[in-house]
């Protein structure tokens, strides 16, 4: 199994190294390896992840050549747009001008995310995915997560593993365990990218995660996303030190009061900084947000697109509010699937170059179904649960989690079989800039 496709070594442009995969050209930043014109490296997120014997190299790229090739073709046929749409006139002005790489004003991104015609949605999604495909082709990100405590001191409204949630088994793994869940995903499973996730546990302070970092770095050629929420700029810092070069943190809301209500003790304005602190300190950044809190409008989730947009992160993830019944939104409601198919839409048409997440809740609210109307809609990532079996039903920050009881091994077949079906090629060979 094989989550990337080596590429070769052309030359060097400013401290970038230039690829080539099956004739296209990528660059890739190089912090960890020393590399010279003519190797074969993995790359991942844009950034060199380790060198590749030639011979396997070969190897691989031979097996990937035919299959390759062919995965575009069916991609290609997936998403053209031929044919005439009957969606509205609006709804075609709007997206022909999006077509066109023309700017989308706030009420049009209004008009399409409250959509409610079949043959104007499906006509929005179809220009995501053609957008989608013009600048990625059929790359598709496949990330690993391992949710490695659930402890949280905070208490945010919506969220199952909020400190007051009495009834819920806490667990904390050990740094061995992780270490373990790492190599296995590594060695096992192929996975180049990986992120770290867990609530705002004490035990877990900036240098104990700083520490397993540096420990998984050097024992794994792995890119590391960090998703521990808030840590501060020194705590940043140190992660980036460690050797972390991404984080995950969503800014949930871009409504000050929304956000306020949500989160006690916290700020909007307090999360935006640490994002924007997180793409200062050289990370990469996965934001994004929840849809369907209740009180958000449709105007709100407009701006969270924007919002998340003006971040420039690497990767766009948004998705549906789920109640927790235990939580004081346990009688909410979550949103329709097609709010979060069109908001994903929305963030493709807003930044064509970004990759976006088929997210696990998504998967949850519309199971079997959820994640490839997510790949039909613009979006091209997804992350698979790698937390060991008798922990993953745990991390409850939502109840009825997709892969609550999905073998790791499992997972990985459902999503390349599933990939395959769409013609996309689980690799990260990033948008060609
Ligand atoms: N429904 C959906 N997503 C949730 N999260 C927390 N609680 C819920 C819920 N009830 C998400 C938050 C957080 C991420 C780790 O989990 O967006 O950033």
């Amino acid at each position: 199994m094989c989550y990337a496709i080596p590429g070769k070594i052309t030359g060097f442009q400013d401290k970038k190294v230039i690829i080539d995969y099956f004739g296209e050209k990528r660059y890739a930043h190089n912090d960890f390896v020393k590399v010279k014109t003519g190797d074969y490296i993995y790359a991942q997120g844009g950034f060199v992840i380790n060198v590749v014997p030639e011979k396997e190299a070969r190897e691989i790229l031979e097996f990937w050549k035919e299959t390759f090739f062919e995965l575009r073709k069916v991609d290609l046929r997936l998403s053209k747009l031929e044919g005439k749409s009957g969606a509205s006139k609006r709804t075609r002005a709007i997206l022909d001008a999006a077509l066109e790489g023309r700017k989308i004003k706030f009420e049009e991104y209004v008009h399409l995310l409250s959509l409610e015609d079949t043959e104007d949605k499906e006509y929005l999604y179809k220009v995501a995915n053609f957008i989608r495909r013009k600048y990625h082709k059929n790359a598709c990100c496949v990330h690993g997560i391992i949710e490695f405590s659930n402890h949280c001191s905070n208490n945010c409204l919506y969220c199952g593993i909020r400190k007051d949630n009495a009834s819920l088994p806490r667990y904390r793994m050990t740094e061995a365990e992780i270490l373990d869940t790492v190599k296995s995903a590594v060695d096992t499973y192929g996975f180049k990218a990986l992120v770290l996730q867990s609530g705002e546990d004490p035990e877990y302070d900036v240098d104990r995660i700083a520490k397993l970092i540096k420990r998984i770095r050097t024992e794994n050629d792995v890119l590391i996303f960090i998703s521990v929420g808030e840590v501060g700029k020194t705590g940043l810092k140190k992660f980036y030190d460690a050797g972390a070069r991404g984080t995950l943190i969503r800014f949930e809301t871009s409504n000050e009061n929304i956000y306020a209500r949500l989160h006690p003790g916290d700020s909007l304005m307090r999360r935006m900084k640490e994002i924007e602190e997180a793409k200062k300190t050289g990370f990469l950044v996965l934001t994004g947000g929840l849809v369907g809190f209740p009180g958000q409008t449709d105007e709100d989730t407009v701006k969270d697109i924007l919002n998340a947009a003006a971040l420039a992160p690497e990767m766009y993830s948004f998705g549906p509010f789920i109640p927790h019944p235990q939580t004081p939104f346990a009688e909410k409601q979550s949103p329709p699937l097609d709010k979060i198919l069109k908001t994903i839409a929305l963030l493709r048409i807003a930044d064509p170059m970004g990759k976006i997440v088929s997210t696990t809740a998504l998967e949850t609210l519309a199971p079997v179904e959820g994640r490839n109307r997510g790949f039909m809609a613009g979006a091209n990532s997804m992350m698979l649960n790698l937390t060991p079996d008798n922990y993953r039903k745990h991390y409850q920050i939502y109840p009825g989690r997709i892969h609550e009881n999905v073998s790791v091994d499992l997972q990985v077949r459902e999503a390349v079989s599933d990939l395959r079906k769409l013609g996309r090629a689980p690799t990260d060979l990033g948008a060609g800039v």
